[in-house]
């Protein structure tokens, strides 16, 4: 049940309307003009005002507009003594819910003012999900940054013990080659090709962890000077190689330019690498997303990934190829994923396999 403000002059209608509304199990508060009204809405908690049209002083249309201004949530009803489309068209621009007519009936009465209600409870439990949903994005949002500075710690101390590991190998491996039987000698590489694996890994970690601590730098980017960019410096990768680049126009969109470039750098020499054994001419395509949403997406025609996976995809050190079909660490799209997050956007990807992959970034026009 509503908390119900009733505004007239006349105190007849007041009377009528309250009896109405009261039988219904509403609360209700009645005022005479337009500035008690407003006193009460700023010392109670009114989900609906009904008030007339024509008041002395300060009309019902006049107090609406102020209204709409000062609680905005509030439904208003108009009450119109003569009702023309005039008045009804004028209120309801204004932002009223409705307008009912003078001699106002029970039925109609209690039927817009449950109307308004509904409008107004859903208006609420909108407003409070929204409320909600932020604050658990930026209870998110400080758990990923605690977990990066844990993830920083623990991958900057891992480094030291490793360097002596690897360093005291080799020189166990070269100092006493003589005195090592060969299996010895095959056991010591194996330590020091996992070590530095190990190192590979670590570094890769610390770098993601470290894209949570750098202030973003957002400006207005030109996409398309980053993507050539980025495609000068993979041409040692595709050197012999043929590939057939289509590079559509991406509209500016506001971003920082540093962490873009990184974005495009993963994505590209994603698309060059998962191509590179498929026999087809490559085609890499990079365009604008559908509908004008700001972002773009890029397409290969390489190996594919099947779909099935596609949760683990934007996992740390997730891989869904082997690594002797193709090399790698598995931490590109955790960090694109990081980077897009960091400005509110989304990425997700489509594939099938063997028929290529398309990767789709959304990013926040904000
Ligand atoms: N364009 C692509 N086509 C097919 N699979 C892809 C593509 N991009 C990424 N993947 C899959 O997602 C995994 C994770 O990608 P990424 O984090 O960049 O790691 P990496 O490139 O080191 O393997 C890749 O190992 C691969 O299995
Ligand atoms: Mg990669």
């Amino acid at each position: 049940m509503g908390n119900i403000l009733i505004v007239d002059d006349e105190k007849s209608i007041r009377i009528t309307l309250r009896e109405f509304l009261l039988n219904e199990g509403h609360k209700v508060t009645v005022a005479e003009d337009a500035d008690t009204a407003m006193k009460v809405l700023e010392n109670e908690d009114i989900d609906v005002v009904m008030t007339d049209i024509i008041m002395p002083r300060v009309t019902g249309v006049d107090l609406l507009k102020t209204l709409r201004r000062a609680s905005p949530y509030v439904q208003v009803i108009m009450i119109t003594g003569e009702p023309t489309l005039e008045t009804a068209t004028e209120s309801l621009r204004a932002g009223a819910f409705d307008y009912i007519a003078k001699p106002v009936t029970k039925d109609l009465a209690v039927k817009t003012v449950s109307n308004a209600m509904k409008v107004k409870t859903l208006g609420d439990e909108k407003r409070r999900l929204e409320a909600d949903n932020l604050r658990h994005r930026e209870e998110l949002e400080t758990l990923v940054k605690e977990l990066e500075a844990f993830t920083y710690s623990v991958s900057h101390d891992l480094r030291a013990p490793l360097r002596h590991i690897n360093a005291f190998s080799k020189i166990l491996r070269d100092k006493y080659k003589e005195r090592l039987p060969d299996d010895g000698t095959g056991y010591l590489d194996k330590i020091i090709n996992s070590a530095s694996y190990m190192q590979t890994l670590i570094d890769a970690l610390l770098n993601l962890s470290r894209l949570g601590r750098k202030e973003l730098m957002i400006r207005t980017v030109e996409l398309n000077k980053i993507i050539s960019a980025v495609k000068a410096e993979l041409a040692p990768d595709i050197e012999g190689r043929e590939i057939e680049w289509h590079i559509e126009k991406i509209p500016e969109v506001p971003c920082d330019p540093a962490l873009m470039k990184i974005v495009f750098t993963n994505l590209l020499s994603n698309a060059v690498k998962f191509t590179s054994n498929s026999g087809d001419q490559t085609v890499i395509t990079i365009k604008p997303l559908p509908d004008e949403k700001p972002g773009f997406m890029v397409q290969d025609n390489g190996v594919g990934f099947n779909m099935k996976y596609a949760d683990k995809l934007f996992g740390v050190f997730q891989r869904m190829h082997r690594k002797s079909a193709f090399e790698g660490v598995g931490v590109g799209l955790a960090t694109v994923q990081r980077i897009v997050a960091r400005h509110k956007g989304r990425i997700y990807a489509e594939s099938e396999v063997n028929k290529g992959a398309i990767f789709f970034i959304e990013l926040s026009q904000k």
